[in-house]
């Protein structure tokens, strides 16, 4: 039976005991730089959850703590830099990423992953932070609610900051090519953070330099996935940067962001990943309502944004088996029979 693809946005990680009893202390950076234990946490709830991808186990700072700006990744808080990027003097301390030399240990991770998802028939996702999401934790120093200094410095000094997000956008490139060099069989470019923008600010100061990264996977031939949260007035700009599927929240409906967005693009989402802690009835009927505003035009069923931390592995589990449950005639157009 044709069924929506389906996976989870953090599927690997804190929600799966497994996941915790391997992972250990340490920044989770030094997990990601030992492929054999990646590549397991990758795998993990693809056995668990039997979802249809992958997506590699690494992180979106990944490539500016490899080329030394100096980040870190607390746990509970997420990415900290010890001397944020301020001035043009920062943009020194920036450099091209060369993935074979500075992330080895993610190219090695999907080497290793490859042969046993080809056996399992799954593909991998590789990702990259998009460049504006990137730079937010560069310039903040951490996670931000307001953005403040992100947005203050692209409104004072635009030539600066359209620098630093193109150097951003060179790493993103450089690291996705060579994913797919290595094996990856799809692309995710995670803006995570790019709802805090106005439509003007985002398509002035942010979307050429995500433009350009997936704009220079084309020729790879592999999906390409743009996620935002918070994006729904985002949408019909976001559908201009290049990609075959973009990512929605839970804040907009699937068949209101199709119109958004418009024909000839795929649609990712978009349960709302908080929902995922109420009784199971509740998620069941919200998750096919999802399905149901998802049809006609190709639908990839995810959570609006991450899996939390607090989520009971078996609902996942059960959503995974409703989606597969449900026919679709044709999967690229998400019909019924
Ligand atoms: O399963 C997967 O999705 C693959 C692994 C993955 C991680 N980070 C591992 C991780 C992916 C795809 C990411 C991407 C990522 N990292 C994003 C974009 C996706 C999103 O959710 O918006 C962002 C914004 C980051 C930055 C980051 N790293 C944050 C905000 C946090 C959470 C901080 C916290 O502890 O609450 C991290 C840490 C992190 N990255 C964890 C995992 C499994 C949890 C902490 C740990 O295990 O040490």
């Amino acid at each position: 039976m044709e069924h929506v693809p389906v996976w989870f946005m953090r599927q690997a990680g804190r929600s799966l005991p497994e996941y915790r009893a391997l992972r250990g202390e340490g920044s989770i950076l030094e997990a990601i730089a030992r492929p054999e234990l990646a590549a397991e946490v990758t795998l993990q709830p693809v056995r668990r959850y039997g979802v249809d991808a992958a997506i590699l186990f690494s992180d979106i700072v990944v490539p500016v703590a490899a080329i030394g700006f100096g980040v870190d990744v607390v746990p509970g808080r997420g990415p900290v830099v010890d001397q944020p990027f301020r001035s043009a003097a920062d943009l020194g301390r920036l450099r091209p990423l060369v993935p074979e030399q500075d992330t080895p240990y993610v190219l090695e991770t999907i080497r290793l992953l490859v042969g046993e998802l080809d056996r399992l028939d799954v593909p991998l996702i590789g990702f990259a932070g998009a460049p504006f999401t990137v730079a937010s934790y560069l310039v903040e120093g951490g996670p931000s609610r307001t953005y403040a200094r992100t947005k203050s410095l692209m409104r004072a000094e635009p030539q600066l900051w359209d620098r630093l997000l193109d150097v951003l956008a060179d790493q993103a490139l450089a690291s996705l090519r060579s994913q797919v060099a290595a094996g990856a069989s799809a692309v995710q470019l995670f803006d995570s953070w790019a709802g805090a923008l106005s439509p003007v600010d985002y398509e002035r100061r942010v979307l050429p330099a995500s433009r350009k990264v997936l704009h220079g996977l084309a020729d790879l031939g592999v999906p390409r996935i743009h996620f935002g949260v918070g994006t729904g007035e985002l949408l019909h700009l976001m559908a201009q940067a290049g990609a075959d599927v973009v990512g929605v929240d839970w804040r907009v409906p699937l068949d209101v962001a199709r119109r958004r967005i418009g024909p000839g693009l795929a649609l990712q989402g978009n349960l709302d990943p908080a929902l995922c802690l109420a009784p199971w009835p509740v998620v069941a009927d919200e998750a096919r309502d999802v399905l149901t505003r998802g049809r006609g035009g190709g639908h990839v069923f995810n959570l609006g944004h991450g899996v939390l931390p607090d989520t009971d592995p078996a609902v996942l589990q059960q959503l995974v088996e409703l989606v597969h449950n449900t026919a679709v005639d044709d999967p690229a157009t998400g019909r019924r029979p």
